[in-house]
């Protein structure tokens, strides 16, 4: 069963993908020569990205500022996409932000910026894509981008983890209310990976340690998703919704 070529002309959102994983699951879409949507603040970002997404052989790529912080901000981008006469196929909730901070310490303003993006913004996007596909009587692939922390607890960031916590519910919730139009909704779990958001981690002795805690003892590369997310973006996982599936390195299964 070749996935990639299943993805071939179906027309594909990525939020957040002006770095790092978002990035990555935009260039697997384009070499599968799916259309590509691309979402995020920073343009300059996905105006440069837009063009390595044509030249890697995406048939279309759409390039849209859009904050998942702001209802207006998403409702524009979706309005944009409306105007192009081609609904989504698939939707992955992919813009995220941590800020670490102990709990006793941290002002109430990052708890909730935090929320705004990492859980309002998932509800925002998915339920908007979701009424389109009921609206037109077809289903649709919703993927979000979960973490270990949505299972597991960490010292110093109680809220990202509380808010991936909120997105494997929200994911399952979903799946069930939304199984009866044909529109699944997964989520994938990774580990720690190598990206911006992680990046000034691993040299420190406590990043160090942290990759010692993981079965395999390294961290993950953005393209060990891509397996995972072909599944649950295509009818190659038609029967699958409401999992949330951890890709880790076996972090999730370390001794206790
Ligand atoms: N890296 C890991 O180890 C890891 C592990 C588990 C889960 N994750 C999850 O994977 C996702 C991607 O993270 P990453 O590691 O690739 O981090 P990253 O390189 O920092 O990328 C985060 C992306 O989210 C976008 N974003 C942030 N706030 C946004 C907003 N308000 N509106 C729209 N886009 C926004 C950023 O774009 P702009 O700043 O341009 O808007 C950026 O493209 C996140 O949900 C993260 O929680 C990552």
């Amino acid at each position: 069963m070749d996935m990639g070529a299943m993805l071939a002309g179906k027309r594909v959102l990525v939020t957040g993908a002006s770095s790092g994983l978002g990035e990555n699951f935009a260039r697997l879409a384009a070499r599968c020569k799916a259309k590509v949507v691309i979402g995020a603040r920073r343009k300059s970002r996905l105006d440069a990205l837009a063009k390595e997404l044509t030249e890697l052989g995406a048939p279309e790529v759409t390039v849209l500022e859009m904050d998942v912080a702001s209802e207006e901000s998403i409702d524009a981008a979706f309005a944009e996409i409306d105007a192009s006469g081609d609904m989504l196929d698939v939707v992955v909730n992919n813009a995220g932000v941590s800020n670490d901070g102990v709990a006793l310490k941290l002002p109430t303003a990052d708890f909730d910026s935090l929320m705004a993006i990492n859980v309002r913004g998932v509800w925002l996007v998915a339920v908007r894509a979701a009424q389109r596909w009921a609206a037109a009587g077809r289903g649709g692939s919703i993927i979000n981008i979960a973490s270990i922390q949505g299972e597991r607890v960490m010292n110093g960031i109680t809220p990202y983890s509380t808010s991936k916590a909120a997105v494997v519910h929200m994911t399952k919730s979903l799946a069930l209310e939304w199984a009866r139009y044909g529109i699944r909704v997964n989520a994938i779990e990774p580990g720690y990976i190598g990206t911006e958001m992680t990046d000034v981690m691993w040299e420190t002795d406590y990043g160090k340690a942290l990759i010692k805690r993981i079965p395999m003892r390294r961290l993950g590369k953005p393209e060990e998703l891509n397996g995972l997310f072909l599944l649950f973006a295509t009818e190659a996982g038609s029967w699958m919704t409401g999992a949330c599936v951890p890709v880790d390195g076996g972090h999730l299964c370390s001794s206790l």
